[in-house]
């Protein structure tokens, strides 16, 4: 047998054991500790982190998407998110709180590029003691387990609230709206990235789409995507939003992340050697969600939204310019300031 056809042999082998472990090994969303422990794992195995680097989130690849290396791209995608957000030109010692930080990366680059005094939270133990780690002895920044669903911190506590792509795991995205709006002063600013959905509101999902939703949320333990427009809604309808909440799609300037993510794991094959078979199968079992990925996102089935919203100066204020109609009383809770 020639070479070439133990190679085909082998891929061929490889694509099969991938697709195996992707449908008996699928991470369901339970609670958020199904999520924990997703993360949990995640961190301690590295491969992650070694493919990833510090960030665990899609890539800007600029507008028209250029090549970039893959690392670049993830920290690129801090600096005009910042941009974007309008945070780049507050004063040093502003506070900022990043709502499911990972192991850190944004959190760094924040602190370290801009002067801001950074705390990181995430809801796996595992990835706090990685971001710590990590985190040179001086920076202003620190990390800590907390749930994005009941954050601890009182109100009105940080002048930004910074998040990437932590949106799908949360299993009320109301509740989320409401936690990261009331942990902003009045006049701080959220800025916000995640994966969405379509709004389905307008055009349901149609015959293969359903099937493709079902499996972007069963393999990375997500309970749901929301929209660009349905997050926004719950934003304005926590009635602590000042004027407008500010929508942009990224889908075209991150979409080259997905393939580049597979991409690597032929790049470096340094990883083989590292993390051993085991390592090669956990790897290969994610390539059929980055394709099922970067097919939604190419066809439109998922967006890639972000928001940037300003905390009013009171929920009262805002009552008396006629927003109550719009909050369902499930979401009431009067900030203490
Ligand atoms: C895709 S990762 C993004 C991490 C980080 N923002 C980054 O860009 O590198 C999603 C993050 O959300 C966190 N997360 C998920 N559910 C959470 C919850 N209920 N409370 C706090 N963090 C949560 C995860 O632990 C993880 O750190």
């Amino acid at each position: 047998m020639s070479i070439s056809l133990y190679f085909l042999i082998g891929f061929l082998v490889l694509v099969v054991i991938g697709i195996a472990a992707y449908l008996l090994s699928a991470r369901k969303y339970q609670s958020s500790a199904t999520v924990a422990n997703s993360y949990d794992q995640w961190t301690v195995d590295g491969i992650l982190e070694f493919y990833w680097g510090e960030h665990i989130h899609l890539g800007h690849y600029g507008s028209p998407p250029q090549q970039k290396d893959f690392l670049t791209a993830k920290s690129d995608f801090v600096h005009y998110m910042v941009k974007w957000g309008g945070i780049e030109k507050l004063p040093p010692g502003t506070t900022v709180l990043d709502v499911g930080c990972g192991i850190g990366g944004s959190s760094r680059i924040l602190a370290r590029d801009y002067g801001f005094a950074v705390t990181g939270i995430t809801i796996s133990p595992n990835q706090v003691k990685r971001a710590i780690e990590l985190t040179p002895f001086g920076l202003n920044v620190q990390f800590a387990v907390d749930d994005a669903m009941a954050l601890s911190f009182p109100d009105a506590s940080f002048d930004v609230v910074w998040s990437i792509e932590a949106g799908p795991h949360m299993p009320d995205k109301a509740v989320f709206a409401l936690e990261l709006m009331r942990v902003l002063k009045p006049g701080g600013v959220l800025v916000l990235a995640d994966w969405n959905q379509r709004d389905d509101r307008q055009k349901p999902l149609n015959f293969w789409e359903k099937p493709v939703m079902s499996q972007l949320l069963h393999q990375w333990s997500h309970p749901a995507f929301s929209s660009i427009e349905g997050f926004s809604e719950l934003l304005v309808a926590t009635e602590l939003v000042e004027g407008e909440v500010i929508t942009a799609d990224w889908t075209q300037q991150t979409l080259p992340s997905w393939l580049d993510s597979i991409w690597q794991g032929v790049a470096r094959p340094g990883g083989w050697l590292r993390f051993g078979v085991s390592g090669l199968i956990k790897s290969v079992r994610e390539v059929p969600t980055l394709l099922l990925m970067r097919l939604a996102f190419g066809a439109g089935l998922c967006r890639f939204g972000m928001f940037r919203a300003v905390r009013a100066n009171s929920r009262t204020e805002l009552m008396d310019q006629n927003f109550t109609n719009q909050t369902p009383s499930s979401l009431v809770r009067e900030p203490s300031t």
